[in-house]
């Protein structure tokens, strides 16, 4: 009988009891292989980056990419694109003409690496806690709400912070100010922030506190001045007990509340409170794209314009701009940027207000051919999206710096006679997930 032979054969060749042994093993081999390659891939990474590698790697959360060598990161963020369009490419499928619509996945190339890996952001914010009884600054631990890491030092700031940070620590200790805690809502110290200029190089120091006075922070500003070119020293109180580095009720203690700083060859007027670019040389090659798609003569509306840096940016080329932007002080710093870069105040003007109420207000009879618009990580609303659709503008160019809600926008504005022309992206914040995407569209 077949049971009694010695074994069963499958395609004649061997015997199955050697499958079903070899199977596991041949799977524990491959486990074994895969974990070594990974970890020898890891050793090689961390000897070629000693120098340079953070000494707060796995316990702070800011950098969640640090584990990932610079190109594995571009190939990361260049497959978090094509899911964008991917979805999008889904959802036009059911669509009357949908598959011309689709754009072409393969045409999604990495993101433009950034010139400077490290120390390239402007602007930082730490949280002041307390460890073992002392007052510390630093980030909050991976992936915690009430665990924070030390930081002395950052891979991603301009050099000279470390003797802010060490000259704050030192002043909360030697004064024993305490930090405030999130639990118990007692304590003084919440956040530290710093904004570099990279063109003056000079720095302003915001310290947001529960409660105090001002001649805590005389002995502070006056080590301060003594270590780093500080342009300004600005006190904001803030007693809620919302976790955010609220600025509203801020006094200026030392200096001036804004400094100078570029993109490309244009001066901007950066107040402490104000959207800047966090990179100022991924900043130029994103705007560089933008102005690519400006014609001569071109209207545009400038979305979300912030202080007016896109607008100034492109001003040469285009015959008109309008902006519209939700921060009053932004709206004052844009039309003081124009004029910074002596571009006539004819060719643009500036509206305060929510680009959602403000954009219907704006009469159709006035051509705007070309509408940028870069809106917080957020995203916008489908609203906003349709009514752009309604205007009918030749070309919309679409800056996200978050891609949850990309798809669906682009959806939303496509409805109206639009066909995405190209993809970029640019890699604003190197060792983090996020990328900077361009849309280029086109009416149809
Ligand atoms: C990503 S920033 C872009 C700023 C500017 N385009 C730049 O490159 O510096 C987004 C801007 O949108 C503004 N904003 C956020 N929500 C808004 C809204 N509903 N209406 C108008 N502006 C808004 C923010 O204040 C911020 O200045």
């Amino acid at each position: 009988m077949l049971w009694q032979n010695e074994c069963y054969y499958t395609n004649n060749r061997y015997p199955i009891s050697t499958y079903i042994f070899q199977t596991p093993l041949k799977v524990l081999w491959l486990l074994v292989f895969t974990l070594l390659k990974a970890q020898i891939h890891r050793t090689i990474y961390i000897m070629t980056n000693l120098k340079e590698s953070c000494p707060y790697y796995g316990t702070c959360g800011s950098c969640k990419l640090y584990n990932l060598s610079y190109s594995e990161q571009l190939d990361y963020k260049k497959q978090r694109v094509i899911q964008v369009f991917e979805k999008l490419n889904r959802s036009l499928l059911n669509e009357i003409n949908g598959d011309s619509l689709q754009f072409d996945i393969s045409k999604i190339t990495n993101p433009v690496s950034a010139p400077s890996k490290y120390h390239y952001r402007n602007k930082m914010e730490f949280t002041f806690f307390k460890k073992n009884g002392a007052t510390c600054v630093g980030y909050h631990e991976s992936g915690q709400f009430n665990k924070f890491v030390e930081i002395d030092d950052c891979l991603l700031m301009k050099a000279e912070n470390k003797s802010i940070l060490k000259a704050t620590k030192d002043w909360a200790n030697k004064n024993k100010i305490e930090s405030y805690n999130k639990k118990t809502h007692k304590g003084v110290l919440r956040y530290l922030m710093i904004r570099n200029s990279n063109k003056t190089k000079e720095t302003i120091v915001t310290l947001v506190t529960s409660d105090g006075s001002a001649e805590m922070f005389e002995p502070l500003i006056a080590e301060l001045k003594s270590c780093v070119a500080l342009k300004g020293f600005v006190w904001a109180k803030h007693s809620e007990f919302a976790d955010v580095a609220s600025l509203k009720d801020s006094t200026l203690l030392y200096g001036e509340d804004s400094l100078i700083d570029s993109i490309g060859d244009k001066d901007f007027i950066i107040p402490f409170d104000s959207f800047f670019q966090v990179n100022n040389e991924t900043a130029k090659l994103l705007y560089d794209k933008i102005y690519s798609y400006v014609k001569e003569n071109d209207n545009v509306i400038d979305l979300f314009c912030g202080a007016g840096t896109i607008s100034t940016y492109i001003a040469d080329e285009a015959n008109h701009i309008l902006g519209i932007e939700i921060v009053d002080s932004a709206i004052a710093q844009a039309k003081d940027n124009m004029k910074l870069n002596g571009i006539p105040t004819s060719k643009a003007e500036f509206v305060a207000g929510r680009v959602r109420e403000e954009l219907s207000k704006i009469r159709f009879e006035n051509e705007y051919n070309l509408i940028i618009l870069d809106p917080p990580r957020s995203g916008t609303d489908k609203h906003t999206m349709r009514h752009i659709g309604k205007r009918q503008p030749e070309r919309i160019v679409y800056v996200a710096c978050g891609l949850g809600e990309l798809a669906y926008n682009l959806k939303s504005v496509m409805e109206f006679g639009y066909k995405v022309i190209e993809v970029s992206s640019v890699d604003m914040f190197p060792w983090t997930p996020h990328v900077e995407v361009i849309v280029y569209l086109e009416r149809i």
